[in-house]
């Protein structure tokens, strides 16, 4: 027989309203023996609460909607982690909702995470619903939403990101500082704007060292192994390319099947940077030189900053950058 909170009430002598106060960390002013009794009888019973009922009187789910784009990018699952870990010991549970970037799944999925009355949403950045259609989608949702690593350029929620810029700046800054000038580029997607930020970066680099930019060998990709594979085999055939830049390591690792087919050596006939630092990299060789972006710490604090708007402790908006940092390994060398 299933155990309510009326029987955890009546074995331990108190009101409904006690037991759902103490159960729900909500205790300010009951006695401290009371509270001892209460949770004394909740553990022999075995009591379980019914969400249902808790979210009637809390008002919450105990849930979160995790809205991220490509599941299969080793990337996303350490953003998940973080993000889960806080909300784990926050005991709630996480929505995960893989959208592909489609734009009808995101919007389907934020209206599913609605339905769910999910107390929170973290979202990683919009990309076919751009930030205008994005806020009308959700302006009537009286939830916090955080964004995480897309949607920078969305001023209005707050959000924990890296410095794009920065990072396409350093990956590139590195390569001219090995001599190397003819520094192929293979971009994210252009729909999304942390790739775009990526570039900026890489015109930031040429244009402190003076050296012109050749548009022909910036080559879009698409965040996929594949795609850095085919733009890899444009710019080693037909440019003398001395290193290439890859705004993932996915692309980067496509970058490495490319140059091996084509019998071209890594990094004594072509140094290679990519962006990430996917645990993958520690079994590949050369090791790849990358920006690590600390995936879990994003989604960490991005969760933290998540509960402490569900919990009403804070509700400033507030975009939060973490500093990438260049991890330099065997795949880039000086040009000759
Ligand atoms: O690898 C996928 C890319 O998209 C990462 O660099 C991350 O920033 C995500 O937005």
């Amino acid at each position: 027989m299933t155990v309510t909170i009326k029987d955890i009430a009546k074995q331990a002598g108190v009101s409904i309203t006690t037991v759902s106060r103490i159960i729900n960390n909500k205790a300010e002013g009951i006695r401290k023996e009371t509270c001892e009794k209460v949770l004394k009888v909740v553990e022999e019973l075995h009591y379980k609460p019914n969400s249902i009922a808790r979210s009637m009187i809390t008002k919450k789910t105990y849930t979160i909607g995790l809205v991220i784009p490509d599941i299969r990018n080793p990337f996303f699952p350490e953003l998940v982690r973080g993000v889960e870990d806080v909300a784990n010991a926050a005991q709630y549970t996480v929505f995960l909702c893989n959208t592909d970037s489609s734009h009808r799944k995101e919007t389907d999925y934020l209206a599913i995470m609605k339905e769910k009355n999910v107390d929170g949403i973290i979202f990683t950045g919009p990309q076919e619903l751009q930030s205008k259609d994005f806020y009308q989608s959700v302006q009537e949702y009286e939830i916090p939403i955080i964004l995480l690593d897309r949607g920078q350029e969305i001023e209005d929620f707050s959000g924990v990101y890296i410095d794009n810029v920065q990072a396409g700046y350093m990956a590139t800054k590195h390569l001219l500082e090995l001599s190397h000038q003819n520094i192929g580029c293979i971009t994210g997607p252009a729909a999304i704007p942390n790739s775009n930020e990526r570039y900026k970066g890489y015109l930031k680099a040429f244009s402190e060292f003076q050296i012109p930019v050749d548009e022909s060998i910036v080559i879009p990709g698409n965040y996929q192994m594949e795609g850095g594979y085919v733009a890899a085999k444009a710019l080693l055939k037909e440019r003398d390319v001395t290193a290439i830049f890859a705004f993932n390591d996915l692309m980067a690792f496509g970058v490495y099947q490319a140059a091996y087919e084509l019998g071209i050596k890594i990094p004594e006939d072509l140094s290679v940077v990519g962006f990430d630092n996917l645990p993958f990299n520690q079994l590949i060789r050369p090791k790849l030189t990358t920006i690590e972006q600390s995936a879990y710490k994003m989604g960490e604090i991005a969760a933290k900053m998540l509960f402490d708007q569900i919990n009403n402790e804070k509700s400033v908006k507030e975009q939060v950058f973490i500093e990438p940092t260049l991890i330099i390994n065997g795949s880039t060398k000086e040009h000759a």
